[in-house]
């Protein structure tokens, strides 16, 4: 097996968001990355795939602690990713979609926010390969609400250790916080990552 590492993000642009806010979130992440090569170890060893049960057993157990932890790494990752404070201001290819498709950028924001508000983990704008569109999910757990294969372009975590420290309960202002944030740089490579892994060309759109 692979034995993930922890990537390093740049948070020193970021605006609105305390160090202590951030570095304990950062932390968290961190776990997930240790509880993943933990649970991953325990997968590799024969002695774990004995007594299976769909109510209890430790098999099951590992089986859906990988599950919740890795999702909460790769989450993690992309919303670290996307929240840098450079680039904020919407442009380029990502732009032109969020505005076909919701009439405008403020329009997808408040859509995005109020998503945001009504799940308890997780919102993303993703584009879904079923049919290359847009797409605001909402994820109440990192391994629930997860839709196989759509591909996440922006990615913002709700949970309340993201804000609590900052903002208390008010989550509101802290999705204004996050969009003050948003790197669009980073959503554009993600569309181009995308459009180039399906062999899709810009003017497909
Ligand atoms: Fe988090």
């Amino acid at each position: 097996m692979n034995y993930i590492k922890p990537k390093q993000f740049d948070f020193s642009n970021v605006k609105g968001l305390t160090y202590n806010q951030l570095y304990q979130h950062y932390q968290l992440y961190k776990g997930y990355v240790n509880s993943t090569n933990k649970i991953r170890e325990n997968l590799e060893d024969n002695s774990i795939y004995v007594n299976p049960s769909a109510t209890y057993s430790n098999l099951r157990s590992a089986v859906k602690a990988q599950t919740f932890a890795i999702d909460g790494v790769k989450l993690h990752q992309l919303y670290f990713e996307n929240l840098t404070g450079n680039n904020t201001i919407p442009y380029g290819h990502i732009e032109k979609l969020i505005v076909n498709r919701y009439g405008s950028y403020e329009e997808f924001k408040r859509r995005f926010m109020n998503t945001g508000l009504s799940v308890r983990g997780w919102v993303t704008l993703s584009i879904d390969p079923i049919d290359n569109e847009l797409y605001i999910y909402g994820q109440d757990a990192h391994d629930n609400g997860v839709v196989l294969n759509a591909f996440p372009l922006i990615v913002l975590d709700v949970y309340e250790h993201a804000y609590m420290i900052d903002y208390g309960i008010d989550r509101k202002k802290y999705i204004d916080v996050f969009f003050n944030n948003l790197d669009f740089s980073v959503v554009n490579k993600r569309l181009k990552d995308y459009l180039n892994r399906n062999n899709k060309s810009p003017q497909y759109y």
